[in-house]
């Protein structure tokens, strides 16, 4: 509309960014949860706000919150709850990040009261989450573009271009585990980035920051009118 509005890469952009831990109750004072920080997501949403976007993060409890303004910010606690807010926005979005660190199973029942402890051990029957990331990925349009992470221990590459393609991704971003330097609650990250187009990069160990402006460059080159 204005010829104003600079070079910003994402002006007036459109973008979901899911963030940080979910939490899985187990009674009332318990809950099964992960290590993540948010402060990749975070990261990533101020760097999307200064680029000119209008950014939505759907937060996991007790994750960094980003600061910048054009921000918008839904708490959550668990994978399910993540999962409504996500499918309620994921239409009007242009583009979604999944950054959340989404626990993998959740106990079968909640206890409406706090659990006592029992002579012998105990063992609690979970069940497995909704996959947010791949649920919405079979619903995303042609102008849509979906951003993944992956974490791997072995067989990185292979395991991230599988997920990439599985969970219909354009791009995905593989956290780096065997680097000092790199991982959880650490403010600097090494990534490698591979695109459904069949790009791939590698990134030095740098500021979280500096990492999601990377991410931010290669979701521009992709070969999607947003
Ligand atoms: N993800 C998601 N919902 C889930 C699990 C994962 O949206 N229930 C998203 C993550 O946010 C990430 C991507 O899917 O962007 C890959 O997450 P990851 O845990 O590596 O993949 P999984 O499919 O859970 O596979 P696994 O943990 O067995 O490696
Ligand atoms: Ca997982």
């Amino acid at each position: 509309i204005s010829h104003f509005s600079g070079t910003k890469l994402f002006q007036g952009k459109k973008i979901l960014i899911t963030s940080g831990p979910t939490q899985e109750a187990i009674d009332p004072v318990r809950f099964i949860s992960n290590h993540s920080s948010g402060k990749m997501g975070a990261a990533l949403a101020n760097s999307f706000a200064d680029q000119g976007a209008d950014v939505l993060v759907i937060l996991g409890h007790g994750a960094v919150k980003p600061q910048g303004s054009n921000i918008q910010i839904i708490e959550v606690k668990s994978a399910l709850e993540m999962y409504e807010v996500v499918k309620e926005h994921h239409h009007k979005m242009d583009i979604c990040v999944f950054a959340a660190a989404v626990a993998d199973y959740a106990p079968k029942n909640v206890a409406k009261e706090k659990i006592k402890k029992a002579e012998e051990g105990m063992t609690i029957a979970l069940v497995k989450n909704i996959d947010i990331a791949g649920t919405l990925g079979q619903e995303k349009k042609p102008h849509q573009i979906h951003v993944g992470f992956a974490l791997e221990t072995e067989n990185e590459a292979f395991h991230a271009k599988e997920k990439l393609m599985k969970k219909n991704f354009d791009l995905i971003v593989l956290n780096s585990m065997k680097e000092a330097g790199a991982g959880f609650q650490l403010d600097t990250n090494k990534v490698t980035l591979f695109s459904k187009n069949g790009n791939e990069l590698t990134s030095e160990i740098l500021p979280k920051a500096q990492i999601a402006q990377l991410i931010l460059q290669e979701i521009k080159k992709l070969p999607v009118e947003i």
